[in-house]
Protein backbone atom coordinates (compact mmCIF):
# COMPACT_ATOMS: atom_id res chain seq x y z
CA UNK A 1 0.00 0.00 0.00
CA UNK A 2 1.29 3.39 -0.70
CA UNK A 3 1.77 6.18 1.91
CA UNK A 4 0.08 9.35 0.93
CA UNK A 5 0.36 11.52 4.14
CA UNK A 6 0.52 12.07 7.76
CA UNK A 7 -2.31 10.80 9.96
CA UNK A 8 -2.48 13.71 11.79
CA UNK A 9 -3.44 17.25 10.76
CA UNK A 10 -1.64 20.55 8.97
CA UNK A 11 -0.06 22.74 11.70
CA UNK A 12 -1.55 25.18 13.65
CA UNK A 13 -1.97 28.85 12.37
CA UNK A 14 -3.05 31.22 9.86
CA UNK A 15 -2.34 30.29 6.02
CA UNK A 16 1.09 31.91 6.42
CA UNK A 17 3.55 28.75 6.39
CA UNK A 18 1.42 25.79 6.83
CA UNK A 19 2.19 22.89 4.71
CA UNK A 20 -0.80 20.09 4.22
CA UNK A 21 1.02 17.15 5.54
CA UNK A 22 -0.40 14.79 3.05
CA UNK A 23 0.57 14.75 -0.81
CA UNK A 24 -2.58 15.98 -2.86
CA UNK A 25 -1.87 19.37 -4.38
CA UNK A 26 -3.36 22.44 -4.56
CA UNK A 27 -5.50 22.60 -7.43
CA UNK A 28 -3.89 25.26 -10.02
CA UNK A 29 -6.99 25.58 -12.05
CA UNK A 30 -9.70 26.86 -9.37
CA UNK A 31 -10.15 29.22 -6.12
CA UNK A 32 -13.33 28.03 -3.99
CA UNK A 33 -15.91 29.83 -4.72
CA UNK A 34 -19.11 28.91 -3.25
CA UNK A 35 -22.45 30.57 -2.81
CA UNK A 36 -23.73 31.43 0.58
CA UNK A 37 -22.63 30.31 3.86
CA UNK A 38 -22.76 26.47 2.61
CA UNK A 39 -20.43 25.83 -0.11
CA UNK A 40 -21.41 23.95 -3.05
CA UNK A 41 -17.47 23.73 -5.18
CA UNK A 42 -15.01 26.00 -6.69
CA UNK A 43 -15.60 27.62 -9.53
CA UNK A 44 -13.10 26.31 -11.61
CA UNK A 45 -12.35 26.47 -15.34
CA UNK A 46 -13.28 23.27 -17.47
CA UNK A 47 -10.21 21.01 -17.82
CA UNK A 48 -11.77 20.57 -21.67
CA UNK A 49 -13.93 17.95 -22.64
CA UNK A 50 -13.30 15.89 -26.05
CA UNK A 51 -14.69 19.65 -27.96
CA UNK A 52 -15.92 23.21 -26.41
CA UNK A 53 -17.49 25.09 -28.87
CA UNK A 54 -20.65 23.80 -28.14
CA UNK A 55 -23.22 23.91 -25.05
CA UNK A 56 -22.26 21.05 -22.62
CA UNK A 57 -22.02 19.54 -19.20
CA UNK A 58 -19.37 20.19 -16.55
CA UNK A 59 -18.24 16.61 -15.81
CA UNK A 60 -16.52 14.52 -13.55
CA UNK A 61 -16.03 10.67 -12.36
CA UNK A 62 -16.12 10.34 -8.44
CA UNK A 63 -16.92 8.33 -5.34
CA UNK A 64 -20.03 9.29 -3.45
CA UNK A 65 -20.23 8.98 -0.12
CA UNK A 66 -23.22 6.42 1.16
CA UNK A 67 -25.38 8.58 3.65
CA UNK A 68 -23.64 7.66 6.74
CA UNK A 69 -20.51 8.62 5.55
CA UNK A 70 -21.59 11.87 4.46
CA UNK A 71 -22.98 12.84 7.35
CA UNK A 72 -20.11 11.68 9.40
CA UNK A 73 -18.04 13.90 6.75
CA UNK A 74 -20.19 16.39 7.17
CA UNK A 75 -19.68 16.46 10.62
CA UNK A 76 -16.39 17.01 10.31
CA UNK A 77 -16.81 19.82 7.54
CA UNK A 78 -18.84 21.61 10.26
CA UNK A 79 -15.98 21.51 13.21
CA UNK A 80 -13.47 22.52 10.46
CA UNK A 81 -15.82 25.64 9.65
CA UNK A 82 -15.88 26.53 13.17
CA UNK A 83 -12.36 25.83 14.11
CA UNK A 84 -10.80 27.98 10.55
CA UNK A 85 -14.12 29.69 9.44
CA UNK A 86 -14.91 29.45 5.36
CA UNK A 87 -17.35 27.77 4.05
CA UNK A 88 -18.66 23.99 5.09
CA UNK A 89 -19.33 21.96 1.47
CA UNK A 90 -23.02 21.35 1.49
CA UNK A 91 -23.76 17.68 3.02
CA UNK A 92 -25.41 16.89 -0.40
CA UNK A 93 -22.27 17.71 -2.55
CA UNK A 94 -19.66 15.80 -0.51
CA UNK A 95 -17.65 13.54 -2.88
CA UNK A 96 -14.50 12.30 -3.47
CA UNK A 97 -13.04 13.00 -7.29
CA UNK A 98 -11.38 10.45 -9.31
CA UNK A 99 -11.35 12.45 -13.02
CA UNK A 100 -12.31 15.97 -13.85
CA UNK A 101 -13.32 16.53 -17.54
CA UNK A 102 -14.81 19.97 -17.25
CA UNK A 103 -16.73 21.30 -19.73
CA UNK A 104 -17.94 18.54 -22.18
CA UNK A 105 -20.51 18.29 -24.91
CA UNK A 106 -23.88 16.44 -24.57
CA UNK A 107 -23.40 13.96 -26.49
CA UNK A 108 -20.32 12.64 -25.31
CA UNK A 109 -22.31 11.66 -21.95
CA UNK A 110 -23.34 8.12 -23.36
CA UNK A 111 -19.64 7.38 -24.64
CA UNK A 112 -18.27 7.92 -21.33
CA UNK A 113 -21.16 5.72 -19.43
CA UNK A 114 -19.91 3.16 -22.26
CA UNK A 115 -16.17 3.64 -20.96
CA UNK A 116 -17.36 3.61 -17.21
CA UNK A 117 -18.98 -0.06 -17.35
CA UNK A 118 -16.10 -1.29 -19.18
CA UNK A 119 -14.23 -0.64 -16.10
CA UNK A 120 -13.74 -3.50 -13.45
CA UNK A 121 -12.68 -2.43 -10.58
CA UNK A 122 -12.99 -3.96 -6.98
CA UNK A 123 -14.74 -2.99 -3.73
CA UNK A 124 -12.58 -1.27 -0.52
CA UNK A 125 -12.55 0.29 2.39
CA UNK A 126 -11.18 3.84 2.23
CA UNK A 127 -10.13 5.36 5.21
CA UNK A 128 -9.96 8.85 6.05
CA UNK A 129 -8.15 9.69 8.64
CA UNK A 130 -5.88 12.65 7.68
CA UNK A 131 -7.08 16.66 7.36
CA UNK A 132 -5.15 18.62 5.72
CA UNK A 133 -5.08 22.45 3.85
CA UNK A 134 -3.97 24.08 0.97
CA UNK A 135 -2.50 27.65 1.45
CA UNK A 136 -2.73 29.11 -2.11
CA UNK A 137 -6.65 28.26 -2.17
CA UNK A 138 -7.48 28.40 1.40
CA UNK A 139 -9.27 24.79 0.89
CA UNK A 140 -9.88 22.40 3.71
CA UNK A 141 -9.69 18.50 3.06
CA UNK A 142 -9.65 15.03 4.55
CA UNK A 143 -7.84 12.00 2.76
CA UNK A 144 -6.22 8.70 3.14
CA UNK A 145 -2.97 8.17 4.51
CA UNK A 146 -3.09 4.78 2.95
CA UNK A 147 -3.77 4.59 -0.54
CA UNK A 148 -6.39 1.60 -1.29
CA UNK A 149 -4.68 -0.54 -4.34
CA UNK A 150 -7.60 -0.82 -5.57
CA UNK A 151 -8.56 2.85 -5.78
CA UNK A 152 -5.19 3.69 -7.55
CA UNK A 153 -5.67 1.05 -9.53
CA UNK A 154 -9.63 2.25 -10.69
CA UNK A 155 -8.10 6.10 -10.63
CA UNK A 156 -5.44 4.71 -13.05
CA UNK A 157 -7.49 2.46 -15.35
CA UNK A 158 -10.20 4.98 -15.43
CA UNK A 159 -8.05 8.43 -16.60
CA UNK A 160 -5.71 5.56 -19.35
CA UNK A 161 -9.34 4.86 -21.11
CA UNK A 162 -10.58 8.31 -20.82
CA UNK A 163 -7.24 9.57 -22.41
CA UNK A 164 -7.13 7.03 -25.18
CA UNK A 165 -11.05 7.79 -25.41
CA UNK A 166 -10.03 11.63 -26.10
CA UNK A 167 -10.40 12.87 -23.55
CA UNK A 168 -8.20 16.31 -22.10
CA UNK A 169 -7.48 15.56 -18.47
CA UNK A 170 -4.98 17.75 -16.39
CA UNK A 171 -1.71 16.55 -16.50
CA UNK A 172 -1.37 15.71 -12.61
CA UNK A 173 -0.93 13.17 -10.30
CA UNK A 174 -4.09 11.51 -9.03
CA UNK A 175 -4.82 13.13 -5.43
CA UNK A 176 -7.21 11.45 -3.58
CA UNK A 177 -8.90 14.30 -1.52
CA UNK A 178 -12.55 15.01 -0.12
CA UNK A 179 -12.63 18.85 0.23
CA UNK A 180 -14.79 19.66 3.34
CA UNK A 181 -14.31 23.65 3.82
CA UNK A 182 -13.21 26.69 1.04
CA UNK A 183 -11.92 29.93 2.21
CA UNK A 184 -10.79 29.23 5.28
CA UNK A 185 -9.31 31.84 7.35
CA UNK A 186 -6.99 29.71 8.92
CA UNK A 187 -5.42 26.23 8.90
CA UNK A 188 -6.37 23.63 11.39
CA UNK A 189 -4.64 23.02 14.86
CA UNK A 190 -2.67 19.57 14.78
CA UNK A 191 -5.07 16.84 16.41
CA UNK A 192 -6.03 14.05 17.00
CA UNK A 193 -8.49 12.70 13.86
CA UNK A 194 -11.28 9.78 14.55
CA UNK A 195 -10.61 7.83 11.63
CA UNK A 196 -13.60 7.45 9.39
CA UNK A 197 -14.00 4.55 7.48
CA UNK A 198 -15.42 4.50 4.02
CA UNK A 199 -16.91 1.33 2.34
CA UNK A 200 -16.50 2.22 -1.54
CA UNK A 201 -19.28 -0.01 -3.53
CA UNK A 202 -19.39 1.85 -6.56
CA UNK A 203 -18.31 4.86 -8.35
CA UNK A 204 -20.41 7.88 -10.51
CA UNK A 205 -20.36 9.97 -13.51
CA UNK A 206 -21.31 13.58 -12.21
CA UNK A 207 -22.78 16.62 -13.69
CA UNK A 208 -22.12 19.75 -12.17
CA UNK A 209 -24.90 22.71 -12.88
CA UNK A 210 -24.94 26.30 -11.06
CA UNK A 211 -28.60 28.07 -10.52
CA UNK A 212 -28.50 31.38 -8.53
CA UNK A 213 -29.25 28.64 -5.36
CA UNK A 214 -25.22 27.66 -5.72
CA UNK A 215 -23.71 24.46 -7.10
CA UNK A 216 -25.79 21.14 -7.38
CA UNK A 217 -24.27 17.86 -8.76
CA UNK A 218 -26.47 15.63 -10.80
CA UNK A 219 -25.58 12.05 -10.15
CA UNK A 220 -26.08 10.72 -13.93
CA UNK A 221 -24.59 7.27 -13.61
CA UNK A 222 -23.40 4.76 -11.17
CA UNK A 223 -21.25 1.75 -11.66
CA UNK A 224 -21.14 -0.93 -8.98
CA UNK A 225 -17.53 -1.77 -7.98
CA UNK A 226 -16.91 -5.88 -7.72
CA UNK A 227 -16.68 -7.53 -4.52
CA UNK A 228 -12.85 -9.05 -4.46
CA UNK A 229 -13.22 -12.58 -3.88
P1 LIG B 1 -11.89 19.95 -5.30
O1 LIG B 1 -12.74 19.14 -4.39
O2 LIG B 1 -10.45 19.90 -4.93
O3 LIG B 1 -12.43 21.34 -5.49
C1 LIG B 1 -16.03 19.32 -9.08
O4 LIG B 1 -15.53 20.59 -9.31
C2 LIG B 1 -14.96 18.43 -8.52
O5 LIG B 1 -13.91 18.28 -9.47
C3 LIG B 1 -14.34 18.90 -7.24
O6 LIG B 1 -14.20 17.81 -6.37
C4 LIG B 1 -13.00 19.42 -7.64
O7 LIG B 1 -11.97 19.23 -6.73
C5 LIG B 1 -12.67 18.57 -8.85
N1 LIG B 1 -11.76 19.22 -9.79
C6 LIG B 1 -10.59 18.73 -10.21
N2 LIG B 1 -10.02 19.55 -11.10
C7 LIG B 1 -10.82 20.61 -11.21
C8 LIG B 1 -10.77 21.82 -11.96
N3 LIG B 1 -9.75 22.09 -12.78
N4 LIG B 1 -11.76 22.70 -11.82
C9 LIG B 1 -12.80 22.44 -10.99
N5 LIG B 1 -12.93 21.32 -10.27
C10 LIG B 1 -11.94 20.41 -10.37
Amino acid sequence: MAEVGASTSAGAGGFGGVSAGGSPKPDAAKDGEGGGMDSGEGAGEGAGGAARQEPGLRLFFALWPDSATSAALHARARALHLECGGRAMRRDTIHLTLAFLGDTPAREVERLQALAAQLEGERFALVLDHVGSWKRNRVLWTGPSILPPALAALAQDLEARLRVAGFALEERAFSPHVTLVRTARVAPAAAPLTPLRWRVTSFVLVASERSAAGAHYRVIGRWPLQQRV
